[in-house]
């Protein structure tokens, strides 16, 4: 069996490679992956106990499975949640956790700016049960207490936005939400758990894409949600039990396997991303640039009071609108076309085109997505053949030569150093170690920019920080 953890705050790295650690009797290293529907009882007394509730035992990988068992442990001891549940998706995470909560004659306040799955759920699906829904601009608190001056049962935020990387006051917003008798559900996987705790500014619910930075590597789908036991137990279980949106355990410990690596992905990542935001805001292709933590964010008090750093990602408008996006990214060289986000490969994607699409040009507008807004994922590759990728690419959007700039100074990760074939005399001869000069160390060296950009970042702020 796992020794269980200390019982004193451990940090969030040790979290995400301890987190839930259960071993099985073989005393596995690695987490054990239970690739299976169902289990078996001893006898049919012990199957009727554990359907009455009074054995524990797991029934069927619908509603219970150990390898879940331990991601959810993990998830919820990242996130300071008393519990946690898997879904199959990030959307089913977001579904189940508005739709396990409301029923028909209920209200919705949501913030406008959602992922377009999200804004489909409050706009179209709700309404079809009898749940009214509305929309607020997120950015804007007379707004959100306009509209939280009627009764409702649940707000539902993204923070920052997909794509426009707007915020939302956490704080303001769950008192307003709660004074109105709603629960507050925020989608955080723009932030991710290490650089953004909804709970601790009042959230209710904090769901996630573990699709994204979670997994970091592209491979499975899958979704979480957290919040309190009692919630979590009365009002989610039974509908994930019985609507069946469970995740599955392979996904799960591939998720658990990327986990054990995001506290030195995620701070590279948004390293890498402060620096292109610095380096696109400089160029004459580009309109406008968003990054929650540039001095030109309208919000970037904010995302400092809310966030340990800005996020990797980067969104901008180019000034040719859809053609010049078009041009850009057919032009990239090591950036991949795409509309996934957090893996170690870069991701471009054209929001108006594709993730938001089907939200309708009059609601693109509304949001600021424009036909050349792009949105940038970045990756783990080197920074500084990102630069240059992204610079090309820029000069491919002019039809006429535009004039050349260099790459801003964005420190480059110095390579390991190389053997080099001992020294020789005139002769040829090996010139023996006792008399080759002593290389001098090089002062700075650069490998300490690689560990500063894995270096971690600031814990996530708490309210009142
Ligand atoms: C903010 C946000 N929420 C939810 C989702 C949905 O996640 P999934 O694709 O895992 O269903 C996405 C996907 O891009 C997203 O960006």
């Amino acid at each position: 069996m796992a020794k269980s953890l200390p019982n004193r705050p451990l940090r969030p790295a040790t979290k995400l490679v301890r987190g839930g650690q259960m071993r099985s009797g073989f005393d596995e290293t690695s987490e054990a992956l239970f690739l299976t529907s169902g289990f078996v009882y001893d006898d049919a007394e012990q199957a009727e106990a554990t359907f009455l509730g009074t054995a524990t035992h797991y029934q069927y990988s619908r509603f219970g499975n150990p390898t879940l068992s331990v991601l959810e442990e993990r998830l919820a001891l990242l996130e300071g949640a008393e519990a946690c549940r898997l879904t199959a998706t990030g959307m089913a995470a977001v579904h189940a956790a508005m739709l396990s909560h409301l029923k028909a004659g209920d209200r919705v306040v949501a913030s406008r700016a959602l992922f377009g799955s999200c804004h489909w759920i409050v706009s179209t699906l709700l309404p079809r049960y009898g749940i009214q829904s509305e929309f607020v601009d997120g950015a804007d608190l007379d707004q959100w207490k306009r509209a939280l001056a009627t009764p409702a049962s649940l707000v539902l935020l993204e923070t920052p936005s997909n794509p426009m990387l707007e915020l939302v006051d956490l704080a303001a917003v769950c008192d307003l939400a709660h004074a109105a008798g709603a629960i507050v559900v925020v989608d955080n996987v723009f932030a991710t758990p290490l650089l953004q705790k909804p709970l601790e500014f009042g959230a209710d619910v904090v769901v996630y894409s573990c699709t994204k930075h979670m997994d970091g590597q592209g491979r499975v789908l899958g979704g979480a949600i957290l919040g309190r036991k009692k919630w979590v137990d009365e009002v989610l279980q039974p509908f994930i039990r019985n609507t069946g949106p469970a995740m599955s355990p392979f996904n799960a410990w591939v998720i658990l396997k990327g986990l054990e690596t995001l506290h030195l992905r995620l701070p590279a990542m948004c390293r890498s991303a402060a620096a292109i935001a610095d380096f696109l805001a400089e160029r004459a292709e580009v309109a406008r640039v968003f990054y929650p933590f540039r001095a030109d964010h309208p919000q970037q008090a904010l995302a400092k009071a809310q966030m340990a750093a800005g996020g990797s990602l980067v969104t901008f408008d180019l000034k040719g609108g859809k053609e010049a996006a078009f041009r850009f990214m057919n032009a990239l060289g090591i950036v991949d076309v795409s509309n996934n986000l957090g893996d170690a490969k870069s991701l471009v994607t054209h929001p108006a085109t594709t993730t938001h699409m089907r939200v309708g040009a009059e609601e693109r507008a509304r949001l600021g997505i424009s036909d050349g807004t792009v949105r940038l994922s970045v990756g783990l590759e080197d920074v500084a053949d990102l630069v240059a990728d992204l610079s090309e690419a820029l000069d491919a959007i002019a039809p006429a030569p535009v004039p050349q700039r260099l790459p801003p100074v964005v420190a480059p990760v110095v390579e390991a150093p190389v053997l080099s074939p001992p020294p020789s005399d005139a002769s040829g001869a090996e010139v023996p170690k006792s008399r080759r000069a002593r290389a001098k160390p090089e002062r700075g060296a650069a490998p300490a920019s690689l560990f500063e950009l894995a270096a971690p970042l600031p814990e996530a702020p708490r309210r009142g920080d």
